[in-house]
């Protein structure tokens, strides 16, 4: 079932303290392997495609690759009875935004988070105002996600992350849905150089003060068998490191209701290519290599639902 919102989604997931993994798809193999996840677990899901996304699925076009992947989605979502919802990842801009909210994406991610606050707040309330005059929800940012790979001390990490109280008014000004507070995380598969760590006082500070869904983007938990396994099949990921499980679980019951994961399911699938392509190496069709990479994104995204505890919600 596609739904109308995002919100429908995470509003339920706020009220009964649960998270929804928010799956990045660019291609119809990742979608499949999300969606059979979904209903093997009677899991709402959120599937969301970048500005990258959606050039890539229109051949360098985004406006048309935009319209390729909700049509895709809403395909897959009409035949089955888990509630799906479509949402832009990390939108830049105005014609991002306005492209999703045309192609029929169910919620879209306005992030000016790199603005100064009150020019957040100031496209933010733009883009609230359109999209809730389209019946959809609307995600922002406060904050920055900062990763090891920026070397920062620890004294200039704090200062990029959220300030509950700008992000109490940043909410009430911009009339925002859901919203990503920068505790710790940061995207791709090196987020920690010791032990992983979230700041989760200030978490809590966030939630108490703004009541609505909260996101957690970078969360993916980096897992160790799957960076094994591309490595013993040529990949060279060396020192990765993500979101333990339990740390997940802890912020969800700060707050958080939307976990982004894109990094999980890009190790499992092309881990998994790489294992079959040495295992065939006479064999031309990609339908044989796809459908097992297919099978390691459903796997991922099944066991994060059970941990994420959206499993058995439909
Ligand atoms: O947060 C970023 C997502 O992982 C999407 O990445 O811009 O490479 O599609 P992308
Ligand atoms: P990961 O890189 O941890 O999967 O995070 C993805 C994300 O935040 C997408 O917005
Ligand atoms: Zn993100």
């Amino acid at each position: 079932m596609y739904v109308k919102s995002t919100k429908d989604i995470l509003d339920k997931a706020n009220a009964e303290y649960y998270g929804v993994g928010a799956f990045n798809i660019n291609s119809l193999e990742f979608l499949a392997g999300i969606i059979s996840a979904a209903v093997i677990k009677r899991s709402p899901v959120i599937i969301q495609a970048s500005e990258g996304a959606m050039s890539y699925a229109g051949n360098g076009d985004f406006r048309k690759g935009a319209k390729v992947l909700a049509d895709m989605v809403r395909r897959y979502a009409d035949n089955i009875s888990v509630p799906v919802a479509l949402h832009l990842d990390h939108g830049h801009d105005l014609d991002h935004v306005l492209a999703a909210i045309r192609a029929g994406f169910t919620s879209v991610m306005i992030d000016a988070s790199a603005k100064p606050f009150k020019e957040n707040v100031e496209i933010t309330s733009e883009v609230v105002r359109i999209a809730h005059a389209a019946e959809i929800s609307v995600e922002a940012e406060l904050g920055k996600l900062v990763g090891v790979e920026d070397n920062v001390s620890v004294a200039e990490r704090d200062a990029t992350l959220v300030d509950p109280d700008e992000a109490k008014i940043f909410v009430e000004k911009t009339g925002v849905d859901f919203l990503a507070p920068a505790i710790g995380t940061s995207h791709g598969a090196f987020k920690f150089k010791g032990e992983a760590k979230l700041d989760f006082e200030r978490l809590r500070k966030v939630k108490q003060l703004t009541k609505i869904p909260l996101v957690l983007h970078g969360a993916s938990s980096v897992l160790e068998a799957d960076v094994e396994k591309a490595n013993s099949y040529g990949a060279k990921i060396e020192g990765a490191k993500g979101v333990p499980f339990d740390i997940l679980k802890e912020a969800i019951k700060y707050g958080i209701n939307k976990i982004n994961t894109d990094t999980d399911l890009r190790i499992a699938f092309i881990a998994e290519l790489r294992k079959s392509l040495h295992e065939k190496p006479s064999d031309i069709d990609p339908r044989d290599f796809f459908k097992p990479a297919i099978e390691a994104v459903k796997n991922v995204v099944a066991q994060r639902m059970d941990i994420l505890g959206s499993s058995n919600k439909v």
